[in-house]
């Protein structure tokens, strides 16, 4: 069998427009700005034809090498600070079986669950920074995907309990036990959907698919779907959604947490598979992010 591609199904045109011209509009906008204080400024300087595009080349080198820099900068800055962090929660997880008083263990179950998110974000920001920098190596080996589609599942259906969600998951029979691909970051991606699905919704349901998109001669094409009847993403947000930092609706932030990294790792990491991700959502009636 070919390695699996991971990519990302399209469902919905608009959306594979905006997922797609995000980036580079951050690009041309980036560019035009820049040729436009260029040609401006060209007449009085009467600087030999050809200067602009000397400095365009120029700009745009410093600014790759700002770039490169600042992922470098994030990279070494998380991964100094997860390696104590990791301590404090060893350590607190060591005094967890000791003997304590209940105002103890309160205060170091606390410690445990503040260092555990400090560690999620510190991780996503390690992620981050190493997709921006180009530095994400995907392993190729051959794994079964219904168990990586269980493991995702089983981390979080304490959390779907507690709200009371039902979690649903359908892999078609044509989709086969085993394939080639780097099985931890399609769970990571699975995982990043999920706990979004179920922070996002209040009553209902969550579901993750599988199916074949289509074959061709011995390659085959897979592709998942997360669903949820949630909150929904408003259109006019749909095509940020995927960018670092980006959420919603800032002044939910409060209410769900996050840093809103999830779907840029996301989308970045199947893209880096060769897919796609986009999204289809109503607000009040739910979401549903793809991945082919
Ligand atoms: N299933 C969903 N339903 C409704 N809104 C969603 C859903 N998934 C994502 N969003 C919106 O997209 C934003 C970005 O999601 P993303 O996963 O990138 O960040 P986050 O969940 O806010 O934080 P992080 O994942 O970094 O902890 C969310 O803040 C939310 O506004
Ligand atoms: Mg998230």
């Amino acid at each position: 069998m070919e390695p699996f591609a991971g990519a990302i199904l399209i469902r919905d045109k608009s959306t594979l427009v905006a997922n797609m011209v995000v980036p580079d509009l951050g690009c041309s906008l980036y560019f035009g700005s820049l040729s436009h204080r260029l040609a401006g400024s060209c007449p009085h300087s009467g600087g030999p034809k050809g200067q602009p595009e000397r400095l365009v080349k120029e700009r745009t080198s410093e600014v790759e090498a700002a770039n490169r820099a600042k992922s470098q900068f994030l990279a070494t800055m998380s991964h100094e600070i997860r390696t104590p962090l990791n301590g404090v929660i060893g350590m607190t997880d060591l005094a967890l079986d000791t003997e304590l008083n209940p105002e103890q263990r309160e205060y170091l179950d606390m410690i445990k669950l503040s260092g555990d998110s400090l560690l999620a974000v510190i991780n996503d920001i390690l992620d981050f920074s190493k997709i921006e920098a180009g530095k994400i190596d995907l392993e190729l080996a051959d794994f079964n995907l219904r168990d990586c589609l269980e493991s995702a599942l089983k981390t979080v259906a304490l959390r779907a309990d507690e709200k009371q969600l039902e979690l649903l998951c359908e892999v078609a029979p044509e989709v086969p036990e085993t394939i080639e691909g780097d099985s931890n970051r399609l769970r990571q991606t699975f995982l990043n959907l999920l706990s979004n699905a179920i922070k996002f919704t209040e009553t209902g349901e969550v579901s993750l698919r599988a199916g074949v998109e289509n074959e061709e001669g011995d390659s085959l094409t897979l592709h998942f779907s997360v669903a949820d009847t949630g909150i929904g993403i408003p259109a006019e947000r749909q095509k940020a959604i995927f960018d670092p930092f980006t959420q919603a609706d800032a002044s939910t932030t409060r209410k769900y947490g996050g840093t809103g990294l999830g779907l840029t790792i996301c989308s970045r990491l199947a893209d880096a598979m060769g897919g796609r991700m986009w999204l289809e959502s109503e607000v009040g009636q739910g979401s549903q992010f793809t991945s082919r």
